[in-house]
């Protein structure tokens, strides 16, 4: 009798163990979910939300997310407009001063997103012309190969929006990628 009892107890003890652990785990999981917020870490990219710049800069290809390059870069893009890979990109001087504010505040040293830490990571004090030109970019698309981007429905690996379905909205996930025929 005196056995059966304390088996009985065992078992209650070890079901409330369980519990315990159970409890943990999910306790963990939303610690975790705080930590990112508390380093301010974000997920996604911002979507463009500069009329002028999503006017002036996204009328040859899509305009690309300012947190892909760091402030460096677009200064060097900007000096080079008369001779902008191949074409000349013409903005009165009230323009460039909006794109010229909204790029460099918006850079990617001033992100938190997991995708611009990691172009900054992989760049060093580098200010590449090219978010293609980015160590971590290059390395992502190793497997994609030149056959597939010169296809008619991608042109290059600049065209981003080609593939990555969500681009518009800062999403870059593999999830979401398609590559077109
Ligand atoms: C007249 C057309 C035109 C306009 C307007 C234009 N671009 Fe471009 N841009 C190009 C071309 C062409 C390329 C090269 C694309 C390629 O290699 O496939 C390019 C490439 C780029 C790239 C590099 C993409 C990569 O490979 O990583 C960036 C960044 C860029 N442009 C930024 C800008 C910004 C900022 C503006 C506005 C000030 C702008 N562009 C306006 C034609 C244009
Ligand atoms: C030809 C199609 C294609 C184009 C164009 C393209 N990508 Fe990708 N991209 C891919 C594929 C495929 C992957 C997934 C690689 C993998 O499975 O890890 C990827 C992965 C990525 C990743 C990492 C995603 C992850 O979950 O790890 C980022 C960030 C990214 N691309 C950004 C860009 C940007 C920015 C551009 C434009 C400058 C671009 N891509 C152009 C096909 C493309």
């Amino acid at each position: 009798m005196k056995k059966r009892n304390n088996q009985v107890v065992f078992l209650a003890a070890a079901f409330l163990l369980m519990g315990g652990l159970f409890c943990g785990a999910l306790a963990d999981h939303d610690d975790d979910d705080r930590k990112y917020s508390k380093h301010h870490k974000k997920r996604y990219l911002n979507p463009v939300n500069n009329a002028t710049y999503k006017e002036e800069c996204g009328a040859c290809h899509f305009a690309y997310q300012p947190e892909l390059l760091p402030s460096g870069s677009w200064n060097k893009i900007l000096g080079g407009l008369q001779d902008h890979f191949g074409e000349t990109v013409k903005l009165d001087p009230a323009s460039m001063k909006i794109i010229g504010e909204y790029l460099r505040a918006n850079a990617a040293e001033h992100s938190s997103a997991k995708r611009a830490v990691k172009i900054m990571r992989s760049l060093g004090d580098r200010t590449p012309l090219r978010i293609t030109e980015t160590p971590y970019i290059r390395e992502k698309h190793h497997e994609v190969s030149t056959n597939v981007l010169k296809r008619d429905s991608i042109g290059s690996l600049s065209n981003c929006t080609a593939c990555h379905t969500k681009a518009e909205t800062g999403i870059y996930d593999d999830d979401d990628v398609v590559i077109p025929r």
